[in-house]
């Protein structure tokens, strides 16, 4: 039996992880957040004082990482029985996790563990190639994006709503920075699949980008 998988990509801060959680809740599908993954990752790397210009290295750390998802109301990541879940969203993991990322061998070694969300009655998957690499076969695909200045605001509330300290400017270039490094990297490099849905959300509310890709899955 096929599981349908709805494809969320786009650049960090575009909502893409607020947007898939309410769509997986409204649909009672599954969530796969796939940027915690490699951010649980760079904690993981970072905790073992691992050499973060190994691939190798980093390969191995990601093919041993034991890694649980806990979805209830709110996501509980832990990593080898350690709630880590508060350690994920600061700007330092996610930069640490952009370097890493770009490592073939370790997006080789996650490119099962992303699979094996795939379970009915279905998958809303969020990340930077989930419709061009890890579901390319997605029955929907949606790229969402939002302006550099729109998604380091909506980042700098997120983070001061978490109780994280935050700068907008310094959140600004490291963004910058991030999608850089996301888009010119050669292996799955942030790109809109060619049958993804565009969506920039810079001017809509959060109700009307989800109610725009509810209408597509209901297509
Ligand atoms: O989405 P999030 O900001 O949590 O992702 C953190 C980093 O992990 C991204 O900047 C990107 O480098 C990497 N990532 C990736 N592929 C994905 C999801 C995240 O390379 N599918």
């Amino acid at each position: 039996m096929r599981i349908p998988v709805l494809t969320i990509d786009g650049p960090s801060g575009a909502g893409k992880g607020t947007i898939s959680r309410a769509i997986a809740k409204k649909l009672a599908w599954n969530y796969l957040d796939s940027g915690s993954i490699y951010r649980s990752l760079a904690i993981s790397a970072v905790d073992q004082q691992a050499n973060l210009d190994d691939e190798q290295a980093m390969a191995e750390i990601a093919a041993n990482m034991a890694l649980s998802f806990d979805s209830g109301d709110e996501l509980v990541v832990r990593l080898a029985g350690t709630d880590i879940t508060h350690r994920l969203p600061t700007e330092e993991t996610g930069a640490v996790a952009s370097k890493i990322a770009a490592y073939p061998k370790v997006r080789a070694v996650l490119l099962q563990k992303q699979k094996d969300f795939r379970q009915l009655p279905g998958l809303v998957a969020d990340g930077r190639d989930m419709g061009t690499v890890v579901f390319s076969n997605a029955e929907i695909k949606v790229f969402l994006t939002a302006s550099a200045e729109e998604r380091a605001k909506r980042r700098f509330k997120q983070l001061k709503e978490k109780g994280i300290d935050a700068n907008i400017d310094k959140i600004t270039k490291e963004i910058q920075e991030r999608d850089r490094r996301d888009s010119e990297r050669k292996s799955a490099p942030l790109i809109a699949a060619d049958d993804a849905f565009y969506l920039d959300s810079s001017n809509l509310t959060i109700d009307e980008v989800i109610n725009k890709v509810l209408a597509l899955t209901e297509k």
